[in-house]
């Protein structure tokens, strides 16, 4: 359509987490360290990181306690393992009203069977055993979360694969609200998601080896774990269960130690740790063939987990020290987010028609409207 006017938008990003938990090295690999790295690209005019406490909400609101709690550990999660407050707002989601006015307004544009066909929605309502006793607040966190993404106008979204719907179902709320409002001008942007590079760093399996780390399966390696726990979960973690004997031949497939080395191994851990191998290649050959057992295999992972996290793990401490700066922190950056998101407002409520106040002319026309029925 000729009569867009479409100037390209800055790019900006916006992302967050769930408050219900510490954050793992899934969520490193998934995510973080991308963000970090983005953060630190200067290619984005403006970068949000949100906690997002009332979609945490909609899934814990028996819990309260563990939401507030979980604030400062995801907080402190953040800052360690790089994002720098200089750089990049870092926000708790309610503190935002005007996201919840967006979401009000969204939800006229998305009807109650296409969030029913939401493929995250669905399976998390299995996941949850919500079948038959759905929260509104829960089904409806879709709509949410395309506010969240909308009201900062964030041209990229770095999120896991399992948040694709969640992006899609954006895009055609902005389509729609542009449809129905603004044809002519595009008040909002359509967002992309940008996802994680490979297959591992995709879904980083828990160290049982079962598809997803979460904390009830107690299968996760936190960013905040110490050494020895590092130590204990990677010794432990699972392999290939016909690899009985070292020269038995092993299998990747599944092979949770190998995952992890896909995900987090660089070339130069080989030089550092295990110098009588090239690459990656060459070790999982070696694993392959038989007459590689697994607790070299996981020293060398070990090694390069505990060089990972031992940053973040200094920079945690450091933090800890003083808690009061790291609530001041997102409480400035909740206050940055809170006018960007008003102005979208705004400009949401010009292009809906219900900016009544703002517009004199809108007065004006009415007098006039009266004064010819008078006369
Ligand atoms: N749904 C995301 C998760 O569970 C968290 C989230 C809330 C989010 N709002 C968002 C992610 C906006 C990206 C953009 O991890």
């Amino acid at each position: 359509m000729d009569t867009v006017t479409q100037t390209a938008a800055p790019k900006v990003i916006l992302t967050g987490d769930r408050p219900t938990g510490c954050l793992h090295i899934g969520h490193y690999v998934g995510s973080l360290r991308r963000r970090v790295e983005l953060q630190n690209s200067g290619e984005y005019e403006k970068i949000f990181i949100m906690i997002a406490d009332a979609q945490a909400l909609t899934d814990n609101f028996k819990n309260p306690e563990k939401v507030r709690e979980n604030i400062i550990e995801v907080a402190l999660d953040y800052l360690s393992a790089g994002l720098d407050p200089s750089k990049t707002t870092l926000l708790i989601q309610s503190q935002i009203p005007e996201l919840t006015e967006l979401t009000f307004f969204y939800s006229n544009l998305v009807t109650v069977a296409r969030l029913q066909r939401n493929p995250t929605v669905k399976s998390e309502i299995q996941m949850r055993n919500f079948e038959t006793d759905i929260p509104v607040g829960f089904f409806t966190y879709p709509i949410s979360q395309a506010a969240d993404i909308t009201a900062f106008k964030a041209t990229t979204v770095p999120v896991g694969v399992d948040q694709l719907p969640m992006i899609e179902q954006t895009r055609e709320i902005v389509n729609r609200f542009h449809y129905i409002y603004s044809p002519e001008k595009e008040v909002l942007v359509l967002p992309e998601a940008l996802i994680p590079e490979s297959e591992a760093c995709q879904r980083l399996p828990g160290t049982d080896g079962k598809a997803k780390m979460s904390k009830s399966l107690g299968n996760c390696i936190y960013l905040s774990d110490t050494p020895d726990a590092v130590k204990t979960k990677v010794m432990s973690m699972y392999t290939d269960p016909l690899h009985i004997q070292v020269s038995d031949p092993g299998h990747l497939e599944g092979n949770t130690v190998f995952t992890y080395l896909d995900a987090f191994c660089k070339p130069e851990h080989f030089e550092r740790y295990l110098p009588d191998y090239a690459n990656l290649e060459e070790l999982k050959d070696h694993y392959t063939r038989g007459g590689l057992g697994d607790v070299k295999v996981k020293k060398f992972l070990l090694n390069i987990v505990q060089e990972t996290l031992e940053p973040i793990r200094a920079k945690r401490k450091e933090l800890e020290k003083d808690i009061p700066a790291v609530y001041e922190i997102l409480k400035k950056g909740s206050q940055e987010a809170r006018e960007v998101a008003a102005q979208t407002m705004s400009e949401v409520k010009h292009a809906m028609r219900i900016d009544y106040f703002e517009d004199t002319e809108l007065i004006r026309s009415q007098q006039e409207r009266f004064a010819a029925k008078e006369g």
